[in-house]
């Protein structure tokens, strides 16, 4: 990991939940919330991915907790969120990063394949956003939720997942309206593609990549500790006056429009 361009223990006495904690992003943030100091607590849907990312913050000196359940659940997300309060004094930050995702066409997308990812991605950041919120309104707190630039751009063979972001968006900044009082600060960032995930093997597997990064205007992707380092900004003290917002973070590859993922695709 590249080190931190923060003062040390920006988190120190703080409780964080990452969802989709066990992986590529999410388990990005979780290393660095905990190497700042936080307590933290994974969810995902398979334990040993939790459990191999929890290994690996104990191993460096931080508490990890892993809880496994699916974000769709919403009984299963509320036992997960009370456990983890319970096991590390309350929350005072979610960060939502689990989501699905593949290519498809949307003239043959089937319902249920729109309705997965929306599930996913929508509703299981309003269903931890929900469960959360029994934790944050008693001593304030920050949400962030990983959206993309989809969400903005159009983008080919991308709408359930664009849809769903977008729907992210926007409830970001309804939860922001509606909990800012409580001391409750709710944000997003935005990544565009982003090295070594799961997310950009799906997209653009291979040669495609390639083609991609020869079009980002600062010539290359984004890492994970780029992504970590935003969320933490947003959730640590720099960032107390923030809320509402979403923090673009994709090199500039969204001002090019939909253009390199329609060349990079052959469209
Ligand atoms: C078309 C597909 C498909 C594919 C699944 N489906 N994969 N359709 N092309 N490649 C359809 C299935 O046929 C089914 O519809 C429906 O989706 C649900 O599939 P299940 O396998 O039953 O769903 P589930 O087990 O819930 O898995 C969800 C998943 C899976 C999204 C399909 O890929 C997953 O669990 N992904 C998690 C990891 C991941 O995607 N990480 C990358 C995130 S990156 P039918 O009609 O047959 O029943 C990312 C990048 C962001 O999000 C940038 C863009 C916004
Ligand atoms: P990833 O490693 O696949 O991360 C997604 C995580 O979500 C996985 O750990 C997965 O674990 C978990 N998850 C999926 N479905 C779940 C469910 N129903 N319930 C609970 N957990 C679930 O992919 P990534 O590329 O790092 O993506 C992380 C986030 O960044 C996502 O929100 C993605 O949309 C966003 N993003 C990524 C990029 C990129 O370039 N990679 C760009 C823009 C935005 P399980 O399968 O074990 O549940």
């Amino acid at each position: 990991m590249a080190p931190s361009v923060f003062a040390p223990n920006l988190l120190a006495g703080k409780s964080a939940l990452v969802t989709g904690g066990g992986s590529g992003i999410g388990a990005g943030i979780a290393r660095l919330f905990a190497q700042h100091g936080a307590k933290v607590a994974l969810v995902g849907r398979t334990a040993q991915k939790l459990e191999a990312t929890a290994a690996a913050i104990t191993a460096s000196g931080g508490v990890a907790t892993v809880h496994p359940c699916d974000v769709r659940d919403f009984p299963a997300l509320e036992k997960a969120f009370d456990d983890a309060a319970s096991a590390n004094g309350g929350l005072d930050v979610l960060v939502n990063s689990a989501a699905g995702n593949f290519l498809a066409p949307a003239a043959t997308l089937s319902a249920n394949g729109f309705r997965a990812v929306v599930d996913i991605d929508l509703c299981g950041t309003f269903n931890a956003c929900r469960a959360a919120f029994a934790h944050l309104s008693k001593r304030g707190g920050s949400i962030v939720s990983i959206t993309a630039t989809q969400a903005d751009v159009p983008t080919p063979l991308q709408c359930h997942a664009g849809a769903a972001k977008a729907g992210i968006a926007k409830l970001t900044r309804d939860l922001a309206l509606e909990w800012g009082k409580l001391g409750i600060r709710v944000m997003a960032v935005a990544p565009g593609p982003i090295e070594d995930t799961e997310g950009m093997s799906r997209l653009a597997p291979g040669d495609a990549a390639d083609k991609l990064k020869s079009r980002v205007p600062l010539g290359r992707y984004g890492t994970i500790d780029e992504i970590a380092g935003a969320t933490l900004f947003l959730v640590s003290p720099a960032g107390a006056y923030v809320t509402g917002a979403t923090l673009l973070m994709d090199g500039g590859t969204s001002l090019l429009g939909p253009g390199p993922f329609l060349e990079m695709m052959g469209g």
